[in-house]
């Protein structure tokens, strides 16, 4: 059977600190910060709406995690400056390793799917913004189900809607708490550790291989492949 590999979009194939420089104009040199902020938040309140059944798309978890930054960093943005920012968003760019990494995958005969807490419609609409749309099979996404990574359901869905069985379908996520996800639901998963100072949960709870970038995803899930079906 084909292996199917998952992408997740946010951080792994789709850079969300992309708003920098739109930042940079409003807020200056806490711009960094203020990025960081406000991804963390994000991811926060989809945990929390996940745990809490109280699901709203992922688009609502970052316009309710700008808010907060806003408030948290007192900038004084306006509405119409926040609307721009999340404008931005819906087109944020592809990290530099991502369309050769995806090239390479297709010509070794996965099967690859974007899978990620947006919804279809905003998650087209970046990929074909980074013109990486036909490189995919398909579009799953958690809204399918209205909950969020990392609950294992949604692991499950992934696999329903891409006809791929756990041993065969790899999550590939630089986001360590997607990495556990999956491997715990069952899946293989490649972390892409794209700085080393990027840090691991140590839960014990190993991704099945690591990539430092997406160029370097295809030899070593077929490397892997090789040795342990040998
Ligand atoms: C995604 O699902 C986790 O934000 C990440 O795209």
């Amino acid at each position: 059977m084909a292996v199917t590999l998952a992408f997740d979009v946010y951080g792994t194939l789709i850079d969300t600190h992309g708003v920098v420089l739109e930042l940079e104009k409003l807020v200056g040199d806490r711009a960094p910060d203020f990025s960081r902020c406000w991804r963390e938040k994000q991811l926060e309140y989809s945990f929390r709406r996940g745990l809490m059944q109280n699901y709203q798309s992922f688009a609502v978890c970052t316009k309710d995690a700008l808010d907060y930054t806003c408030e948290f960093f007192r900038a004084d943005i306006s509405p119409a400056q926040k609307d721009h920012l999340l404008e931005a968003y819906r087109v944020l760019p592809a990290f530099d390793d991502v369309e050769e990494g995806l090239q390479r995958a297709k010509k070794s005969g996965f099967r690859m799917f974007a899978f990620s807490n947006g919804s279809p419609e905003a998650v087209t609409m970046l990929l074909v913004a980074a013109g990486i749309r036909d490189l995919f099979d398909g579009v799953v996404s958690v809204d399918e189900i209205k909950s969020f990574k990392p609950n294992p359901a949604v692991y499950s869905h992934f696999l329903r809607r891409s006809g791929s069985t756990g041993s065969e379908a790899w999550m590939i996520s630089s986001n360590p708490f997607d990495v556990i996800g999956a491997v715990s639901a069952g899946m293989r998963a490649a972390w892409v550790r794209r700085s080393p100072a990027m840090v691991y949960d140590p839960w014990g709870i190993d991704p099945t291989l690591t990539v430092a970038g997406l160029d370097e995803l295809a030899d070593q899930v077929s490397a892997y492949r090789g040795v342990s079906d040998s």
